[in-house]
């Protein structure tokens, strides 16, 4: 009786997919997605083993060797791995005494600056720094932000730039009745502050990144904390390189220790 049940189990055919499914050896994932962004699951093996079950079972992708074949030709599905897999927690005025000592010393400049936030995530940090320096007396004129993030799901929500009671948290009634509209649900930021702000999908590793230029203020908070040692000094350098100025500091976050 037991074996008939057996037998008649597996060769139906969800079983015999099943049976072809291979979601082990999650390592040559870690791997890669290391190589390619520089955030390391060395320490969240077994998170990272569910997470890519999930995306490799929603595509009927049935091993995880199949997917990192499928992800060398295929761009679209490297993207969405990208997104899957990278953490875009921001807020409104995260940090804010970085984000006032920035205010303080493009006033004093008294010239026009080019600001860099990489990353930007889903736009609250390079909008909270148009709105500081507009808050204190920088003319609209005289500064541009570049927000680049790898995360192309992230900069959609970014250049749309509604956002939730959440994300606004650290605002005061005054600044948000400024620069937002409130539709009884959601916060929709206003053209003024948007228009500020350019965003681009790109990799702090990959060549193109360095192509973007100069600027007076580098911005990179809370992403060097999802990478090793190693990368971390790796992207340090990079993001060094994107100054005008070697004697102006990389502003980190406070958690990106070296
Ligand atoms: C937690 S968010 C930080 C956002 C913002 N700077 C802040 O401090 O609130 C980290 C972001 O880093 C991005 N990221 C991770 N690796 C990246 C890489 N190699 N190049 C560009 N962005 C990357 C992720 O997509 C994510 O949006």
């Amino acid at each position: 009786m037991f074996s008939f049940f057996k037998k008649k189990s597996v060769e139906t055919e969800e079983s015999k997919a099943e049976i072809s499914q291979d979601y082990s050896n999650v390592l040559q994932v870690a791997e890669y997605f290391k190589n390619e962004t520089g955030v390391t699951f060395d320490k969240q093996i077994s998170i990272l083993t569910n997470k890519v079950t999930t995306f490799c079972k929603q595509r009927e992708i049935h091993s995880f060797t199949t997917l990192m074949q499928i992800i060398e030709k295929d761009k679209q599905i490297k993207q969405e791995l990208i997104d899957y897999l990278t953490t875009n927690e921001t807020f409104f005025y995260r940090e804010f005494n970085q984000i006032d000592a920035l205010s303080k010393l493009v006033k004093k400049s008294n010239k026009h600056v080019d600001i860099l936030c990489a990353p930007s995530a889903t736009g609250e940090e390079p909008y909270s720094i148009a709105i500081a320096l507009l808050e204190a007396g920088v003319s609209a004129g005289s500064f541009n932000i570049t927000g680049i993030d790898i995360n192309s799901d992230a900069l959609t929500k970014a250049k749309e730039a509604i956002y939730r009671e959440r994300n606004v948290r650290n605002l005061t009634p005054e600044i948000i009745n400024k620069y937002f509209t409130f539709t009884g649900e959601k916060y929709v930021l206003n053209n003024s502050i948007k228009s500020h702000v350019t965003f681009k999908l790109t990799n702090i590793f990959d060549p193109s990144f360095t192509t973007l230029g100069k600027f007076d203020f580098v911005f990179s908070r809370n992403m060097l904390i999802y990478f090793d040692k190693e990368t971390k000094l790796k992207a340090k350098t990079i993001l060094e390189s994107m100054r005008k100025d070697d004697e102006v500091g990389v502003f980190f976050g406070h958690a990106d220790l070296f």
